[in-house]
């Protein structure tokens, strides 16, 4: 089988398949990363990945290469390229697939099944199917496939090698066939089958990422409310996870969430539905996106206050740069949205991440870098714990506040003891936690 696209979804897909037992080629246009990955070695971080490539590339069952033309002896073509957002406008940037699926249609010359894993607005596979009609040479040959992605940056092997779910988007039993034995050894496994024509397997995956997003600034606008009102979000979110009909994940409120799926899958969703004029179906989407970009500001605003009101001449220790835990991604970072007003307005902003540093030294060469917690948190008038790095969570409040210069702390993750941090002498404030603040 053949993986087009060799980024994130791409890279990951393409060693699970092979770890499967497959025989895959990786293809990408970058030979720059093609080269990088043929020798074993992963551009970006991801746990266990590098293991999982390095195995399978020893075993023989994976491949890489720049050109198209390698994949057309596969019967399998699973397309994982980025669908980003338009640079002018909200809705998905379709260029990528397009291209790839023009690169590869003139190599196809016997039946094979084109499988698409990015997140497309509906209506994509039945446009790239009509595209294949009319490119590959004997058109009739290829059909198209819907087989939605929903792993997680950070547990990306796990999540492909033991998913929640298979979603196998198909228009025929003959596809829905041949997917079934690409995925045999998982779902001999026990993991759970959907089976669904086109247009329904697309908007799963939109549905997902929107209810996510749904739910973590659902917390969020309840944190606000909090603020406003003495109660705690914390608590309120404990109590409300423990009822399985809420279940506990995705309600830790705080910087909300970033990265380069969710916030722009839910403004394509949006787009998507103005087009099939349903645009207020979705329209609540659009508070979904404002109540979590008003969390980065909240945050900002707090440690604003710590630093006596501006953050001219001030030093702020910024703990974390990716958008989350376990990754180098720096895409959307809320945490780097804070450093950077920070730096904006005159203040220092001194950050570290255990492993996104190189990302966010090349996109925010203005911003001061630190080499360790203690080191950026040497001389600063507040420190933001803005990426939840579960190193943070067991620094030492008493060593860290021998190195600041005032003992500020704002918990951007709620992520610290809170008790242990006061019992320090630090002041620690979070969003959602007014009690904490008086
Ligand atoms: C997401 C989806 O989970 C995945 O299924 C899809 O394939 C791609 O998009 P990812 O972007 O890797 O995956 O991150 P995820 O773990 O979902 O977290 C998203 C963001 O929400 C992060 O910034 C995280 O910090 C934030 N978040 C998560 C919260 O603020 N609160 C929570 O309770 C959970």
């Amino acid at each position: 089988m053949s993986v087009l696209g060799c980024g994130y979804l791409g890279v990951t897909h393409a060693a699970g398949m092979a770890e499967l037992g497959h025989q895959v080629i990786g293809i990408d246009i970058d030979p720059e990363k093609i080269a990088a990955l043929a020798d074993g070695r992963v551009p970006f971080f991801e746990p266990g990945l590098d293991e999982l490539i390095t195995r399978n590339l020893a075993a023989g069952r994976l491949r890489f290469s720049t050109s198209y033309e390698d994949a057309a002896t596969a019967d399998v073509h699973f397309i994982c390229v980025g669908t980003p957002q338009r640079s002018d406008a909200s809705a998905a940037d379709l260029s990528h697939l397009h291209a790839a699926i023009e690169a590869l249609a003139p190599s196809l010359a016997h039946e094979c099944l084109v499988v698409g894993k990015s997140t497309v607005p509906v209506g994509t596979a039945a446009h790239l199917a009509e595209m294949l009609r009319v490119l590959v040479p004997d058109g009739d040959t290829v059909s198209v496939a819907w087989n939605p992605e929903f792993l997680r940056e950070g547990t990306a092997v796990a999540d492909t090698l033991r998913p929640d779910r298979l979603v196998l988007g198909v228009a025929d039993t003959a596809a829905e066939k041949v997917l079934r034995e690409v995925y045999a050894p998982l779902i001999e496994a026990g993991v759970p089958v959907v089976v669904a024509d086109l247009p329904t397997a697309e908007v799963i995956k939109t549905a997902a990422n929107s209810f996510m997003a749904t739910k973590i600034s659902f917390i969020n606008a309840i944190a606000e409310f909090c603020d406003a009102s003495g109660a705690d979000v914390t608590v309120v979110a404990e109590a409300l996870g423990r009822d399985p009909r809420i279940g506990e994940q995705f309600l830790k409120a705080g910087l909300g969430f970033g990265g380069g799926c969710i916030s722009k899958d839910i403004r394509a969703f949006q787009a998507r539905a103005h087009d099939l004029g349903v645009g207020h179906a979705l329209a609540f989407l659009a508070e979904v996106d404002a109540v979590n970009l008003r969390c980065r500001d909240r945050v900002v605003e707090l440690l604003r206050k710590q630093c006596g009101g501006g953050f001219a001449g001030r030093r702020v220790a910024v703990l974390g740069a990716a958008f989350k835990p376990n990754t180098d991604d720096i895409r959307d970072s809320p945490a780097l949205y804070v450093a950077e007003l920070i730096s904006r307005e005159g203040g220092v902003a001194a950050v570290y991440d255990p492993r996104a540093m190189g990302n966010a030294r090349q996109a925010f060469p203005h911003l001061t870098y630190a080499t360790s917690p203690l080191d950026a948190a040497r001389g600063a008038d507040a420190v933001a714990l803005l990426t939840d790095w579960q190193e943070f969570a067991t620094l030492d409040p008493r060593v860290l506040g021998k190195e600041v210069k005032s003992r500020n702390v704002v918990d951007g993750r709620h992520l610290l003891d809170a008790e242990e941090w006061q019992g320090a002498g630090w002041q620690y404030v979070a969003p959602g936690r007014p009690a904490l603040q008086s």
